[in-house]
């Protein structure tokens, strides 16, 4: 792991960095529960294990101080009504934000707090979000290319999937009349420690 400054290129059209450490590849299969239809989800896994997304990192030390970074392309498709989108997750630690630059297509970023907050950003093409502390985040593709952002976040954030997995988000992305709409998710509960 460099200690050095150190320089990567971003090229379109396809923005995969030229220096990566990690190349993470979310199939269907990974998603089990995480879509409203579970139907169109297990006719759609029959006719084979679809590649959601992607994500390539570069290494840096998972601790304060350390900027983790890289690019997160969601393909774009759907699971019934509602469109190909990441886990989403919550920061292990709560108190840490993080940024997103779109790079590339359409879509939006699907956001709620513990409290009970929610928010949901289009992204498109040059758009930057922050993600403040305590929001946990999904990207949802609702074009029809892939979506392409670069992320940057504190080295000691970590990941919670587990509280999303079984509470999903509040919100739901889905296509209703060729158009993303912004729905309740049905299945959403909270889940008590
Ligand atoms: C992070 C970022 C980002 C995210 C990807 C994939 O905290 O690492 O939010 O890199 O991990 O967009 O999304 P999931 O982590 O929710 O699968
Ligand atoms: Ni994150």
């Amino acid at each position: 792991m460099l200690d050095t400054p150190f320089t990567f290129e971003l090229r379109g059209p396809g923005f995969v960095p030229s220096r990566h450490d990690n190349h993470i590849q979310r199939t269907l299969a990974s998603m089990r529960g995480q879509y409203c239809d579970p139907a169109a989800y297990e006719a759609l896994l029959a006719k084979g294990d679809a590649l959601l997304y992607e994500v390539y990192e570069l290494n840096r030390p998972h601790k304060a101080g350390e900027v983790l970074h890289g690019i997160s392309i969601v393909h774009p498709g759907r699971v019934g009504e509602e469109y190909f989108m990441t886990k989403g997750h919550f920061h292990t630690v709560l108190e840490t934000a993080e940024i997103y630059y779109c790079l590339s297509g359409q879509g939006a970023m699907v956001m709620e707090t513990p409290d009970g907050e929610w928010a949901v950003e289009a992204l498109s093409p040059g758009r930057v979000l922050y993600v403040p502390p305590r929001w946990a985040h999904r990207s949802v593709n609702t074009g029809a290319e892939d979506l392409i952002t670069f992320f940057a976040y504190p080295g000691h954030a970590g990941h919670d999937y587990g509280t999303i997995e079984q509470q999903g988000f509040r919100k739901l992305i889905v296509e209703r009349d060729g158009r993303p709409e912004i729905v309740d998710n049905p299945r959403w509960k909270k889940i008590t420690n």
